[in-house]
C-alpha cells in the first residue's frame, strides 16, 4: 500500500497549477504530468522529453464524468469505461470543439487519448488540481520507460519540478491504447490490459491498425538500451548477457530472469527495469548483445513482445 503525504500531494497540485511538471507514479509507468489545458506547460512537457511535436499525449482523468467534458463517449466507450476504468486502458475518442485541452496535446489530430489511472497517488493529485493532467511517460523520448522515481531522475533530471515516488509500478508497461471509431475499436498499442480482456467484452475480435502509424509515438525504435538485443534466444551465446523467461535461463554475472515461474504479469511488471540494469551489467563486462528468452504472446505477453521488438529494431 501506498501512503499517501498529503503535503507532497498539495504542493504538486500547485505546481502543476503553476504551470510546472510533476513526475507522477500510475499503475503502468511514471508520467510526466502538467496541466492538459495550459498550452505553455504542454510545450515544457515535449521540451523535457525531447518528443517531437507530432506525437500527441494522453490525458489523465478522475473519471468517465471528467472525460466527457472533453471528448465524445459513443456507447462502446462508455461500455469500456465501465469495464476497465480506472486501469491501463486508454480510449482515444473525439476531441469535443468546446474541449479546452491545449491544441498541442492532440498534435493536430481531431482525437484526444484519455485514460483514468488506477494508481493512488495519480488519482489522489488529478483531483487536487481538478484538471485534466497530460502525460507521456516520465522518460527521454525513445528511451526506456520508467518504472521506478530513481529512473525518472536518471532520464530527466532537473527538466522535471518534482517527483512523487511510489516506488515500482506495479503494471509495468504501458496502458492498451484503443481507438473507438462509432462501434469500432481498433487496438493502436497493446498494453495492461489484455486484447483477450477487451475482446471478451466487445464479443468482437479487435482489429489492428495494420501498417499505418496509428499511434504516432509508435514508432518502430523505441525503447532503446544501448546494448543490441536478440529475441526469442533459446540459449545464451559467448559474450551475450541473458534475459531468461520461465525455464529458459541464462548464466555468467550479467543474467536476470523476467519471471522464474513463468508468470507474465510479473514478466510485465520486470520488463524496463530488467532491460535498464541488464544494459548496465552488460557494459561493466563489456557484453555487446542482450539475449532475450522467448515470451509467450497470450495474454500480457502481446504488450511484452511489443516492446522488446521495438527495443530490437534498428536504430534511426
Ligand atoms: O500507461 C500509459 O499510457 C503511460 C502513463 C504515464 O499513463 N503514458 C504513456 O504515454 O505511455 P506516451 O505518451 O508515452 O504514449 C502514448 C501514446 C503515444 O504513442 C501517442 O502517439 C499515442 O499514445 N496517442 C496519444 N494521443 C493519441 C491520439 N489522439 N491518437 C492516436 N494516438 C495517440
Ligand atoms: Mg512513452
Amino acid at each position: 500500500m501506498t501512503v499517501i503525504d498529503h503535503k507532497d500531494i498539495r504542493e504538486a497540485a500547485r505546481i502543476i497549477r503553476e504551470g510546472g511538471l510533476v513526475a507522477m507514479p500510475t499503475e503502468t509507468v511514471y508520467g510526466l504530468a502538467a496541466d492538459a489545458t495550459n498550452d505553455k506547460a504542454v510545450a515544457r512537457i515535449f521540451e523535457a522529453k525531447g518528443r517531437p511535436q507530432f506525437n500527441p499525449l494522453i490525458i489523465h482523468v478522475a473519471g468517465a464524468e471528467m472525460a466527457k467534458r472533453y471528448v465524445e463517449v459513443p456507447p462502446l466507450a462508455e461500455t469500456l469505461m465501465k469495464e476497465f476504468w480506472p486501469g491501463p486502458l486508454t480510449l482515444v475518442l473525439p476531441r469535443r470543439k468546446d474541449s479546452g485541452i491545449s491544441l498541442l496535446v492532440s498534435a493536430g489530430l481531431d482525437t484526444v487519448g484519455v485514460r483514468m489511472p488506477k494508481h493512488e497517488l495519480a488519482q489522489s493529485l488529478i483531483q487536487a488540481v481538478d484538471r485534466p493532467l497530460a502525460a507521456p511517460s516520465a522518460n527521454r523520448s525513445g528511451s526506456i520507460s520508467p518504472t521506478r522515481a530513481e529512473h525518472v531522475r536518471d532520464s530527466l533530471g532537473e527538466r522535471v519540478d518534482m517527483i512523487l515516488d511510489g516506488g515500482p509500478c506495479p503494471v509495468g508497461v504501458e496502458s492498451t491504447i484503443v481507438k473507438i471509431d462509432a462501434d469500432k475499436a481498433i487496438l493502436l498499442r497493446p498494453g495492461g490490459v489484455a486484447r483477450e480482456s477487451i475482446e471478451r467484452v466487445t464479443a468482437k475480435p479487435l482489429s489492428s491498425a495494420h501498417g499505418k502509424i496509428e499511434a504516432p509515438g509508435m514508432m518502430t525504435s523505441h525503447y532503446a538500451p544501448e546494448a543490441k538485443l536478440r529475441l526469442n534466444a533459446r540459449e545464451q551465446k559467448d559474450g551475450e548477457a541473458f534475459l531468461g523467461f520461465g525455464g529458459v535461463r541464462g548464466g555468467g554475472p550479467a543474467t536476470l530472469n523476467l519471471s522464474e515461474s513463468g508468470d507474465l504479469a510479473e514478466a510485465a511488471a520486470n520488463l524496463f527495469a530488467h532491460l535498464r540494469a541488464l544494459d548496465r551489467l552488460a557494459a561493466g563486462h563489456g557484453l555487446k548483445t542482450i539475449a532475450v528468452a522467448p515470451v509467450p504472446f497470450e495474454g500480457l505477453g502481446e504488450a511484452i513482445n511489443d516492446r522488446l521488438n521495438r527495443a530490437a529494431a534498428p536504430r534511426r
